[in-house]
């Protein structure tokens, strides 16, 4: 088990486009291992590596008890339809707001292994899909607001009580047995 600190909003990783992983090694198993955990412990939907400080092309979810990860993802909508729903991200805890994603995603790429892989989601993992790939691109789900909406949630980011903090650490439930 290792849980790693989650890097907060501002941190620059967070703000600068992720690097291809070229090495399907050990150290990607233990990058995967390691967001996986930590996700878990946060109790987060998704994950990206450059949240916990690793500037590379990997991300792993869990939406309705399905888990995976995605190593160099390459994701295209399918079909028009959009949805607008209410999203948050463990580099902006505590906060949410409503940003507009593609309903339907057919995301490729490849497992830690290096073989090749291709999911396609729908609603909330098609959701986590796209808010997970923003993350390689240095995107933020703020940045995708209306500049208004924008405004708001930049202001409310900067009046959290974390604001500044840098980096949070998820705690690991241990159990009482
Ligand atoms: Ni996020």
């Amino acid at each position: 088990m290792s849980v790693t600190p989650i890097r907060l909003f501002g941190d620059p990783v967070l703000h600068r486009p992720a690097a291809p992983v070229v090495d399907f090694d050990k150290e990607l198993r233990q990058l995967v291992a390691d967001l996986t955990d930590t996700m878990h412990a946060a109790g987060g939907a998704g994950l990206a590596a450059p949240q916990i400080g690793v500037g590379l092309r990997v991300f792993t979810w869990d939406v309705d008890g399905e888990v995976g990860h995605l190593v160099n993802p390459d994701v295209t909508p399918i079909g028009e339809e959009t949805e607008d729903g209410p999203e948050g991200c463990l580099s902006i805890p505590d906060l949410r707001y409503d940003c507009r994603r593609h309903l339907y995603v057919a995301a490729t790429g490849w497992n830690m292994h290096g073989e090749p892989v291709r999911v396609e989601g729908s609603h909330l993992l098609a959701r986590a899909v796209q808010h997970e790939t923003d993350h390689l691109d240095g995107v933020l789900f703020v940045d995708r607001l209306d500049p208004a909406a924008r405004e708001a949630a930049l202001a409310e980011i900067k009046a959290a009580e974390w604001a500044g903090m840098g980096a949070w650490m998820p705690r690991v439930e241990v159990s009482p047995h």
